[in-house]
């Protein structure tokens, strides 16, 4: 599975590809009116923290050809730019547009299978199936995760499921459960991947016995 950050935030971005583990960003307008900077430099600054990339930016219009417009210019950007595209009727064309031209796109507020597959067959190369806003709302968000990626299996399409609006750890665990290829994430969900308490304590025991029997690594130290 590809682990994604969902962010506009440049510290998170740098913090988490430290980690060796991060393949992607996800940004949206909220994320990026949040984080106090410009969309351009914003989403190239998090491109320079990531080289090779996914990042994804998202267009703001709704009317087919202006979202083409901003598309266009948003991809011009860098390489490494992925068009996020709202899933409405004026989207799936501009989707189909931009498939065509060789242009990555992720289709955004997904929330079924139909509306997947109509992402699907425009060629989108991510689907962003949102779980928790589903949750949020006492629905069941995965469910609609493991029907994509089961159509997604049964008709060959090119596109990747990407779980979205993840809310904790246990929406990662479902995600992987679903067969789910990418999951985007708050830093601080990606975070709490990390902890177990029987890992903290299984460790500080090894340490401990190790260094009460008096032994030591002697490193080389490095010339
Ligand atoms: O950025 C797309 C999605 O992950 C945002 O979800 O519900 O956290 O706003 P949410």
């Amino acid at each position: 599975m590809k682990l994604f950050l969902d962010t506009g935030e440049i510290r998170e971005v740098e913090k988490a590809a430290g980690w060796g583990i991060l393949d992607g960003v996800t940004t949206n307008p909220t994320l990026i009116a949040k984080s106090g900077r410009g969309f351009q430099e914003t989403v190239l600054d998090i491109g320079e923290l990531l080289p090779g990339g996914a990042i994804s930016a998202e267009v703001v219009a709704t009317e087919y050809d202006t979202m083409l417009a901003e598309a266009e210019e948003i991809a011009s950007w860098h390489e490494q730019i992925v068009v996020k595209v709202p899933m409405i009727r004026d989207g799936v064309l501009l989707v189909k547009t931009l498939s065509d031209r060789g242009i990555r796109t992720n289709v955004t507020l997904v929330f079924t299978v139909s509306q997947a597959l109509l992402a699907a067959k425009a060629g989108a190369t991510f689907i962003s199936n949102f779980v928790g806003r589903v949750d949020d709302i006492s629905g069941d968000g995965m469910a609609a995760v493991a029907e994509t990626v089961e159509m997604v299996e049964k008709y060959g399409f090119d596109s990747e499921v990407l779980v979205a609006s993840v809310r904790h750890p246990q929406h990662v665990v479902d995600a992987i459960r679903a067969g789910a290829h990418i999951a985007t994430m708050p830093f601080e969900v990606m975070d709490k991947l990390f902890n177990h308490p029987l890992t903290d304590s299984g460790l500080q025991r090894f340490i401990d016995d190790f260094r009460e029997a008096g032994l030591e690594i002697r490193a080389k130290a490095k010339v």
